[in-house]
């Protein structure tokens, strides 16, 4: 691909290592985030489901085919049997014992050290997911956290205006994905209601929509970024961070 040269822009571009660092460990486990946190990402982003028996746990897929070595749905399994569970070596041999986080290990781990944004994952499938990971956050005293942010968002914008009414001083985000073609004034305006992030899928993200969403007064991250260039043309358009499973890009683009 052609080089990309970025344009002058004065401003930060923060980076979200998405599910980790997730193109140099395998995304969603421990090696993941250390080599986020590692590269300088501003923050971290994870993908929360419920075992059977409603514990908060961090993995992407609806099922755990791709990802570990079992197979079926995430949520006919309880905690203790996903644990048996390897999440490393579909990702490289070195990877092998790995397995699929708690949220509570997480941030056991991470929280109050970086920035995290947390995505409820399908929680359509998990009624009450919004209470359990609130319920997670308060033991870790992280509901208002004062040095670190923590932003919960989600697909599921119902889910994220349940997650607002119970935690009322976090942030939080709409996402948005590419089959939303047209985003007028109005629902943004609506978004801005209960959400402070706009995320939009990179394809939908043009000068345009970036000023819109900022005269709602919410901040736009942008996902997935898996190159270079279409990072610095993020960058150029103004939007506010990269979620990226790449973090290392955005140091190229911006001094860190
Ligand atoms: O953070 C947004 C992004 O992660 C949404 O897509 O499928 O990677 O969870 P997905
Ligand atoms: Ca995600």
């Amino acid at each position: 691909a052609e080089e990309y040269v970025p344009k002058e822009r004065n401003g930060y571009l923060t980076s979200i290592a998405h599910r980790g660092a997730s193109a140099y460990a395998p995304e969603n486990t421990m090696p993941a985030f250390t080599k986020g946190v590692e590269m300088g990402a501003d923050y971290i982003e994870i993908d929360v489901q419920m075992s059977k028996d409603s514990i908060p746990i961090i993995i992407h897929d609806r099922t755990l085919n791709r990802t570990t070595n079992g197979k079926g749905k995430v949520s006919d399994y309880t905690l203790k049997e996903l644990k048996l569970l390897d999440a490393g070596s579909w990702f490289g041999e070195e990877f092998t014992g790995e397995t699929i986080p708690t949220l509570n290990e997480f941030l056991g781990e991470f929280g109050g050290k970086i920035n995290i944004l947390i995505e409820l994952k399908y929680p359509e499938l998990y009624p009450g997911i919004e209470e359990q990971v609130a319920n997670v956050l308060k033991e870790h005293k992280l509901v208002k956290p004062d040095s670190i942010e923590i932003i919960i968002q989600s697909f599921n914008h119902e889910s994220i205006k349940r997650s607002k009414e119970l935690l009322p001083e976090i942030p939080h985000g709409v996402l948005v994905g590419k089959d939303w073609r047209r985003i007028s004034s109005q629902q943004l305006e609506e978004f801005a209601t209960y959400a402070d992030y706009f995320n939009p899928s990179f394809n939908i993200v043009t000068a345009e929509l970036v000023e819109l969403v900022h005269l709602t007064n919410m901040t736009m991250y942008a996902y997935t970024v898996r190159d270079q260039s279409e990072a610095g043309r993020l960058y150029s358009l103004g939007v506010d961070g990269i979620i990226t499973d790449y973090p290392d890009y955005v140091n190229l683009i911006v001094q860190k």
